[in-house]
């Protein structure tokens, strides 16, 4: 008889990733992956949602949920009146305490799954959701209604693909499937206002497939 595949809970799995390096990174002491480093991949990303964030005259409260290694964040930084990062990793957290400094950052371990999230204009959700389970992204979607506009950055396939197949939470994403995140698209629904594509990688390997990254305004 098979065995069933049974889940850790996601803070287990979450520290796993990074002591084992599942990212890769092995010369990092913490490595969130080749998405949040290789720079084809980062610089495009960062230009259009700077570009984004400084078309404010007030400058917006910025919520990064999934924060990892903060080597985007920290570009990010500058062009908010609050920055405030969050992961469920307290190593990484208090890693990152001590690395990135500034009077307008603030580091936060929680579960953005199960906690409380605070008050902001814009949340950041870069690389995360395509590691969760799709009741998982329900719970913090959920809790993203008070907010006024959502980024939100996913690796899913090229060309036609059925969206949100269920996976158990991991290193791992739906692509393997064939399958990635679609917020707008069953069981998730997202009501949004207005959408508008802000920047797209193209991948090869491991199968022809883009890192898209999407700004919600939500109603
Ligand atoms: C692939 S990394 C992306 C990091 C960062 N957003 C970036 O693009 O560089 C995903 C991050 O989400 C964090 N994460 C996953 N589930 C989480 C949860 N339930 N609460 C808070 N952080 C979580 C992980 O610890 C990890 O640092």
């Amino acid at each position: 008889m098979t065995k069933k595949k049974q889940s850790w809970p996601i803070k287990a799995v979450m520290n796993q990733i990074y002591d084992m390096k599942l990212w890769g990174g092995k010369d990092f002491d913490f490595y969130s992956g080749d998405g949040s480093h290789h720079l084809e991949i980062i610089n495009p990303y960062l230009e259009k949602t700077i570009s984004f964030l400084d078309s404010f005259k007030q400058p917006l409260v910025v919520c990064d949920l999934g924060c990892g290694d903060f080597n985007i964040g920290k570009h990010l930084t500058p062009y908010t009146k609050k920055y405030i990062a969050i992961d469920i990793v307290d190593t990484l957290i208090n890693r990152n305490k001590t690395l990135f400094k500034s009077d307008n950052l603030e580091f936060y371990c929680l579960d953005i799954i199960k906690d409380e999230l605070p008050p902001a204009d814009c949340i950041i959700l870069r690389q995360v959701l395509q590691h969760l389970s799709n009741a998982e992204i329900k719970s913090i979607l959920k809790k993203l209604h008070d907010y006024k506009y959502i980024t939100l950055t996913e690796h899913i396939p090229l060309g036609d693909f059925i969206p949100n197949k269920d996976i158990i939470s991991g290193q791992g994403i739906r692509l393997k499937q064939n399958s990635g995140v679609d917020l707008l698209k069953p069981p998730f629904n997202l009501k949004i206002n207005y959408v508008k594509h802000l920047a797209t990688y193209y991948l090869e390997r491991p199968t022809k497939s883009q890192i898209i990254t999407i700004l919600y305004q939500l109603p």
